[in-house]
């Protein structure tokens, strides 16, 4: 029976991150997992592959629409799906050896198989059983399926099988217009597939303020998406490789029916704690299923801590990372911390859409005097040399003391650009000190000055 510091249950961002920075603080640490390669979800099924196709995909974009105008002739270029699959596994696979690497350097133990926790300082992989003085539990989560609805993998497919398609499908109809599915929908629509998204509210993107979401929606559409919006779908059945997706639109209550080659369920995910044994060790889970901890990520059983997916917050890997390690400071008497009004949320279509802080919608709820600074990229010479200024820069600020209060942008390299902002935030900073830095010229960050110029004096170049 070996015996370690810390054991951390899960290699995903927020696990292997943590395993990391426990080692780094001196714990003899090892991390379980049970998949062939380390990296979790957002490493071998998320983040890192729908990038890949997100990337190659936009290429595609770029050259049939934008290589012309810029006199670059050349015929249009050939989809050859199984390259693009393949460039994506390398992809993956550079990505996950990185994490067995960086392991084998900080002196990690991978305990490779499925873990349990039969009590409080032992966890069980396979048939050994190892002592830790510390368990932190960063399992993840799991694509949370509609009843109703068989997963295939084929023909009805998480993002997981999206991911992996045998081939691009002339029709996909997308359930939920949350992230994964826009994001995977993105790739679809760019590779030529026929997309219809089906959502049951009447907005897209559920949280985001409420002019990006309207702006955001407006730019898909143009990119060839199709909306079906305030729409529940009850049930997909599949006959003869085509799938059937039954809906009620909801203010009418009319019963409607679609069909597609692929069908893609995006309706959330849940946590994933199957086989752990919570129940008989009391850990104690929220009505959602989520992992109980308190601000210092312990669950109810002393010893046993939990991060990521798997307890309360937004499913993020950056959250869970930043979880990851806190928890390993806490361990080592320092003062970890996660800031959780400074969390960036970033969607990888094109144009990126990236947000932090409070929505408009917050703000008024909370009944806050603020101010809005805004910045189309319309007036961004960057963005308009580089077919990119569809979009903008929301900055909201205190309207007496100018403290920034939250950002929204939707344009070139948002998910770049937000982060000046949250590191304004963290401290504590006005939209004048923004208004009042250096910003390189020509770039898009250019546009966040602007933002929060027009939060004061006013923008210059609009
Ligand atoms: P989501 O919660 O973002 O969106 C799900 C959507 O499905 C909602 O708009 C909801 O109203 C709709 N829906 C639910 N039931 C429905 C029904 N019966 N009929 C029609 N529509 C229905 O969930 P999503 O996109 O699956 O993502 C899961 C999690 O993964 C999220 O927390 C997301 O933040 C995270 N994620 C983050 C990424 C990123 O940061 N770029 C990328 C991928 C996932």
């Amino acid at each position: 029976m070996a015996s370690y510091d810390v054991i951390v249950i899960g290699s995903g961002p927020g696990g292997y991150v943590s395993a990391i920075r426990c080692a780094q603080l001196g714990f003899k640490t090892a991390c379980v997992e049970g998949s062939d390669t380390l990296g979790g979800t957002c490493l071998n099924v998320g983040c890192i592959p729908s990038k890949a196709l997100l990337h190659a995909s936009h290429q595609l974009h770029e050259a049939e629409h934008n290589f012309a105008k810029m006199g670059l002739i050349s015929d249009k270029p050939v989809v050859d799906w199984q390259k693009m699959q393949n460039y994506k596994t390398e992809v993956i696979d550079g990505n996950t050896k990185g994490i067995e690497f960086l392991f084998k350097k900080n002196k990690i133990d991978w305990l490779k198989g499925w873990a349990s926790i039969p009590a409080a300082g032992q966890v069980l992989v396979g048939d050994k059983t190892h002592s830790s003085k510390h368990i932190i539990i960063a399992t993840g989560s799991e694509p949370s399926v509609l009843p109703g609805i068989d997963i295939d993998e084929k023909n009805i497919v998480t993002s997981t099988g999206a991911l992996t398609l045998g081939e691009i499908p002339a029709k996909m109809i997308v359930i939920g217009a949350g992230v994964i599915g826009l994001e995977l929908g993105s790739v679809y629509a760019r590779l030529g597939s026929d997309v219809e998204v089906i959502e049951f509210l009447d907005e897209i993107t559920p949280g985001l303020d409420a002019e990006v979401q309207k702006a955001f929606q407006r730019i898909l559409k143009k990119q060839g998406l199709k909306f079906i919006m305030g729409a529940a779908v009850k049930s997909v059945t599949v006959k003869n490789g085509k799938a059937t997706v039954s809906y009620t639109k909801l203010k009418k209550d009319t019963k409607h029916q679609a069909q597609a080659d692929v069908v893609l369920v995006a309706t959330g995910r849940k946590p994933f704690v199957d086989g752990l044994g919570l129940e008989t060790l009391g850990v104690a889970l929220t009505d959602r299923g989520q992992i109980q901890t308190n601000a210092n990520y312990v669950t109810s059983v002393p010893g046993v801590y939990a991060i990521g997916d798997a307890i309360t917050g937004p499913m993020l890997a950056h959250k869970a990372e930043d979880e990851g390690i806190a928890v390993a400071e806490i361990l080592a008497g320092q003062a970890g911390h996660v800031n959780y009004g400074v969390i960036p949320g970033v969607i990888y279509t094109h144009p990126e859409v990236a947000s932090v802080g409070q929505t408009e919608e917050q703000l008024k709820a909370a009944g806050l005097n603020y101010k809005v600074g805004k910045f189309a990229f319309m007036g961004n010479g960057r963005a308009k040399a580089n077919f990119a200024a569809d979009g903008f820069v929301k900055i909201l600020a205190d309207a007496v003391t100018d403290r920034i209060l939250g950002a929204h942008i939707i344009g070139p390299m948002a998910g770049d650009l937000i982060h000046e902002v949250c590191v304004a935030m963290e401290f504590g900073a006005a939209a004048e000190d923004l208004a009042r830095t250096c910003h390189a010229h020509p770039t898009y960050s250019e546009a966040v000055r602007e933002a929060a110029l027009a939060c004061g004096v006013g923008a210059i170049h609009i």
